[in-house]
C-alpha cells in the first residue's frame, strides 16, 4: 500500500520525529495535517514542509482541544501518536511520584485520549502508531519512570490490536535520537551524552529523526503489520 494520497495525522508534527515523519510523507504525496501547542513552532514547521502540510495547534491532553481537532480534521486513514510529555528521569529511590504521575497522565493517558477522540473518524482498517522509548526495553538505571510510561503504552498497543482490529496497531520504540527534545541541555553536556551513548552502540551512532520516521512510514504502507514493536536503537538492547 502507498501512503500517496492516505490521510495522516501526526500528533506531536512539530518537532522531531513527528516532524521528520511529516517531511517523508508528504514527500510521497500524503495528505498531512501535524499539530503540537505551540502556534508559532507549527507554523515554522508547515513553512518547513513547503506547506504541503496543514498545521492545527491541539494540546494532547485536552479532551476538548482533541474533539476540535478531530471535528476540523473529519477524515483519517493513519493516526501517528509522536507527541512528547515530561520526561520522569532519575533514580527510582528518589523520583517524586508526582512528577511520575504527571508523565503517566500526559503521555499514557494522552495518547489513549488521542486515539479514542481520532477512533469515529478513522478508517476501519487504517492504522495508528504509538511511539514510545527504547527505556522500556531496555533495563536502564535510573528510568524507571520512562520504562512504566512507555512500557503501558507497548502493552496496551499489543491489546488494542486485537481489540480494534481491522485497524492495525503498531509501536516505533526509538533509542536515543538527535532532536530539539535536547535542546535545554548545555551544547558540551548534549554532545558529551550523545557521543558516550554513540560508543556503546552496535552502530556507532545515535539516531537521527528519519531513521524513525522511515520505520513509521513502513509501517504505515506494510498492511500485513499490526501488533508490531519495532526497535529502531541502533542495537541498545545488545549493547557492546
Ligand atoms: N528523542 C529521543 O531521544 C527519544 C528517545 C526515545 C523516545 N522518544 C519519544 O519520542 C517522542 C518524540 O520525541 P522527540 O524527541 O521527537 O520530541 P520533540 O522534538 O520534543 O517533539 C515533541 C512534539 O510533541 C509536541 N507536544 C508536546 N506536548 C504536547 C501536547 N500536550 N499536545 C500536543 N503536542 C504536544 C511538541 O509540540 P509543542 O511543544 O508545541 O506542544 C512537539 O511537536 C516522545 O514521545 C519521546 O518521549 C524520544
Amino acid at each position: 500500500m502507498s501512503v500517496s494520497h492516505q490521510r495522516i495525522l501526526i500528533i506531536g508534527g512539530s518537532s522531531g520525529m513527528g516532524f521528520a515523519t511529516a517531511k517523508r510523507l508528504v514527500e510521497t504525496g500524503a495528505e498531512v495535517f501535524i499539530t503540537g501547542r505551540d502556534e508559532a513552532k507549527l507554523e515554522t514547521a508547515v513553512a518547513a514542509l513547503d506547506r504541503k502540510a496543514v498545521g492545527v495547534a491541539a494540546d494532547f491532553t485536552d479532551p476538548s482541544s482533541l474533539q476540535a481537532l478531530m471535528g476540523r480534521i473529519g477524515r483519517l486513514d493513519h493516526l501517528v501518536l509522536a507527541a512528547a510529555g515530561p520526561a520522569a528521569w532519575g533514580p527510582f529511590a528518589q523520583l517524586p511520584v508526582d512528577a511520575v504521575r504527571n508523565a503517566l497522565n500526559t503521555k499514557l493517558l494522552g495518547y489513549w485520549q488521542s486515539l479514542q477522540a481520532a477512533l469515529p473518524i478513522l478508517r476501519k482498517d487504517g492504522s495508528v502508531i504509538f511511539m514510545t522509548g527504547a527505556a522500556s526495553r531496555v533495563a536502564m538505571v535510573g528510568t524507571a519512570g520512562l520504562a512504566a510510561v512507555n512500557g503501558g503504552i507497548t502493552q496496551m498497543a499489543q491489546t488494542l490490536a486485537k481489540e480494534l482490529a481491522p485497524l492495525r496497531v503498531n509501536v516505533v520504540s526509538p533509542g536515543l535520537v538527535d532532536t530539539p527534545a535536547y535542546d535545554g541541555l548545555p551544547a558540551e553536556a548534549k554532545s558529551g551524552m550523545f557521543a558516550g551513548a554513540a560508543k556503546g552502540l552496535p552502530v556507532g551512532r545515535t539516531g537521527l529523526p528519519d531513521d524513525i520516521a522511515q520505520a513509521v512510514e513502513m509501517l504505515i504502507s506494510n498492511s500485513f503489520a499490526t501488533g508490531v514493536l519495532l526497535d529502531i536503537d541502533g542495537g541498545a538492547r545488545m549493547p557492546l
